[in-house]
């Protein structure tokens, strides 16, 4: 059964954990899908993992949408989340709206996310109220990266935990329908998600939130730029790649590879006549 956002909601009623892992793409969509996973989350995190950008500030609504509707393709039942880029919804509500509105059309997001606290709640309060559902993003968010001078955790001193309770209550507050905590010391993620009737989904906020998400190129091992603290790696897909690639490179080179069973048959005859 398709997964929406009742599914979130009931899980935080009821005290189940939530799943959420980035995909960019239909195959591994297909994957995350048939494991069972309760959402994807088309990421902007698409920058670094799959353009190979050092951050994320380059993605735009057209990258977005084109590797969101691959996504949506693959998801049967999982519920899709497609991230608004930089600059799509900052720059005034109208903006959010339109460029929501076109993740949603064009990219057939089940939902999209944005970053942001308070400075962003009215943008969430419009989109939400165009009846689209809207995930929120606080803690560190990566659009910001340049203010933040890093990736640092968030929410360490009395004023800098007093601000994320105050974002978490306002995006709440605005129609949210959950929210990423990226980067939060885990006692304080814990207390947000005491406070918030809306579901948490962490990532490095620690096992108290109601869900957690993970960028799928980092638990699978396959992307080694930069591994943060939080990271488990679930398999070490990235060596087995690299051996596959080596074997396939030395056997095509070798002419071992590919052998009579990889091959199509064609009558003598014919072949015979071309000659
Ligand atoms: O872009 C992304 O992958 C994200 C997750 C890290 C939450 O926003």
């Amino acid at each position: 059964m398709k997964k929406t956002v009742v599914t979130f909601a009931n899980a935080k009623q009821n005290g189940e954990k939530l799943t959420m892992l980035t995909a960019y793409d239909y195959s591994t969509a297909k994957l995350i899908d048939a494991a069972g996973v309760d959402s994807i989350l088309v990421g902007d995190s698409l920058g670094n993992v799959i353009l190979g950008y050092e951050d994320t500030i380059s993605v735009t609504m057209e990258d977005m949408i084109h590797h969101g509707a691959a996504v949506a393709r693959g998801a049967k039942e999982a519920l899709v989340v497609i991230d608004m880029p930089f600059m799509s919804y900052q720059t005034s509500v109208y903006d959010a709206v339109v460029n929501a509105g076109r993740l949603m059309k064009e990219g057939r997001a089940g939902a999209v996310k944005l970053e942001g606290g308070v400075e962003v709640a009215p943008q969430i309060k419009a989109i939400t109220a165009a009846g689209i559902p809207v995930v929120a993003h606080i803690g560190l968010t990566p659009q910001s990266i340049n203010c933040f001078g890093g990736f640092k955790v968030q929410g360490k001193t009395e004023d800098a935990a007093k601000k994320l309770l105050e974002d978490a209550y306002a995006v709440q507050e605005a129609g949210a329908f959950a929210v990423v905590l990226e980067c939060v010391p885990a006692k304080l993620a814990k207390l947000v998600t005491e406070k918030l009737d809306i579901p948490t989904i962490g990532i490095g906020a620690g096992a108290d939130c109601d869900g957690q998400v993970l960028v799928y190129a980092d638990m699978l091992g396959m992307f080694s730029d930069f591994t943060p603290k939080f990271v488990k790696r679930f398999a070490e897909t990235g060596n087995i790649m690299l051996e596959a690639f080596k074997k396939y490179n030395e056997e095509v080179k070798a002419g071992t590879y590919p052998k009579a069973e990889h091959t199509y048959a064609i009558d003598d005859d014919v072949i015979e006549k071309l000659y």
